[in-house]
């Protein structure tokens, strides 16, 4: 038989391997064959003693700790630390050690410089990065999510480079991930929010399906990391779709929690394996992550689905689970864009508002002006047109940057699963005024 005949064939066997052993919950994963990775890793001995320096140094702590002329960390405002351990705003973080997982990826440990100690967070949970970079003369506000269990001395991000932005918008994607990657190194200071967000591991004995599209593996790498610390034996099974072995990040991570746990199984898919990745040993399937995977392997529907990737991705196998019979609350999304971190709000959760136009009065200018519900995006753009410069960061609903007062009235948003603001608060980058409103700028 031909190899093109014989490829599909061996996948499919593959495949059902890999759900047998899943369904089963005996033997170990498939074997894969140990990544020749090229990895660094920075000895962080001499920046510990600066960063001690650094933290026993109080009145110091707000001046730039890389004076680079390219980034400072400039918290207006000590962040102050609630009795759990999270903080208000932004509060200035040092990078500590950096892992070049592929040639593109980058794995970046973050550690507070006040020496105060890190708030806990759910697997799943991300951050807000805070940076100033040249030729912006406002800061860059980013998400990422966190890609590890909490630790005690540091955060970890993984950040994929995005394509250099043609344009230098400060909302252009690649901005900020060309300069984490470039530039950026150990000993270099950020700013970080405290880790929030609502796509989280939920509590449940449910078998957890891990769906994860490229970079989109980082939160569910935090998720699938969690379950093998707990060790309470909850089956778990990460189906991965990459473009091939060189853009694969943690393949030799999750072989060796797989190997090491009888209850966690990985299913790798390339949509463009290289010449030297192997059917069977790097790869389990040629194509794209599909719901007929899902259908042929899982018996039943009693499952969790969590979902990350591109936004097709997340599109598809939502729209497919969905057909499939999988209930909503079984679902759990977040998806990237070009920020590295942007929720796409899926079509069944928008919010419908039918009022064509509405009065907004601007509390702080004492001024009252029509916001028209069809033409414009969001509050934030419109608040924007009206010459009134308010900060922001995602424009995605994730980093609460631009959150400002609701005086009066109410607003409706784009996703309504995934927002997170204060009492009396809203975030105008994913809203629209309900009815007229009145806001505290
Ligand atoms: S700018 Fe990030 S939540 Fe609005």
């Amino acid at each position: 038989m031909a190899m093109e005949h014989l490829l599909p064939v061996v996948g499919f066997a593959l495949i059902a391997a890999a759900f047998l052993q899943f369904g089963l919950w005996t033997g170990r994963g498939l074997r894969l064959r140990r990544l020749d990775k090229q990895r660094f890793e920075i000895d962080l001995a001499k920046l510990r003693a600066e960063l001690h320096a650094i933290t026993h140094q109080p009145t110091h702590a707000s001046e730039p700790v890389c004076d680079s002329g390219s980034l400072h960390a400039t918290d207006e405002q000590p962040a102050q630390l609630t009795a759990s351990g999270t903080w208000k705003g932004f509060r200035p973080f040092i990078v500590t050690r950096m892992v070049r997982e592929t040639s593109h990826c980058t794995s970046i440990y973050l550690t507070p410089t006040d020496g105060k100690g890190l708030a806990d967070f759910r697997p799943g949970q991300h951050i807000a990065l805070r940076v100033r970079l040249p030729g912006f003369d406002k800061p860059l506000v980013r998400c990422y999510s966190l890609s590890d269990t909490p630790k005690p001395e540091s955060y970890r991000i993984t950040v994929k480079r995005l394509p250099h932005p043609n344009q230098g918008s400060a909302h252009a994607g690649g901005v900020v991930s060309n300069y984490l990657h470039q530039d950026l190194q150990v000993g270099d200071a950020l700013d970080v929010k405290a880790p929030r967000g609502s796509f989280v591991l939920q509590e449940s004995r449910s078998p957890a399906i891990l769906l994860a599209g490229g970079i989109g593996i980082t939160p569910l790498l935090s998720m699938f990391n969690s379950i093998a610390e707990s060790e309470n034996g909850r089956d778990c099974l990460m189906i991965y779709g990459v473009r091939n072995g060189q853009d694969h990040a943690f393949h030799q991570h999750l072989e060796n929690l797989s190997q090491k746990h009888a209850n966690l199984h990985v299913i790798n898919c390339f949509s463009s394996p290289s010449p030297e990745d192997q059917m069977g040993v790097d790869y389990q399937s040629k194509g794209f992550v599909t719901i007929d995977m899902l259908k042929q392997g899982l018996r039943g529907k009693d499952y969790e689905f969590y979902l990350c990737g591109p936004p097709s991705f997340m599109q598809v196998l939502y729209k497919d689970l969905k057909n499939w019979g999988i209930s909503d609350s079984q679902i759990h999304y977040e998806s990237f864009g070009t920020a590295s971190l942007c929720r796409q709000p899926m079509p069944s959760v928008v919010a419908q508002d039918s009022t064509p136009s509405v009065e907004i009065r601007l509390s702080s200018s004492d001024r009252q002006a029509t916001f028209d519900c069809a033409a414009e995006s969001n509050l934030l753009e419109w608040i924007e047109e009206q010459g009134i410069d308010i900060e922001s960061g995602c424009r995605t609903g994730n980093c609460g940057t631009c959150q400002i007062p609701l005086l009066a009235g109410r607003v409706v948003y784009t996703d309504t699963e995934q927002i997170e603001c204060d009492p009396g608060f809203c975030l105008p980058c994913v809203a629209k005024p309900a009815e007229a409103i009145e806001i505290g700028v």
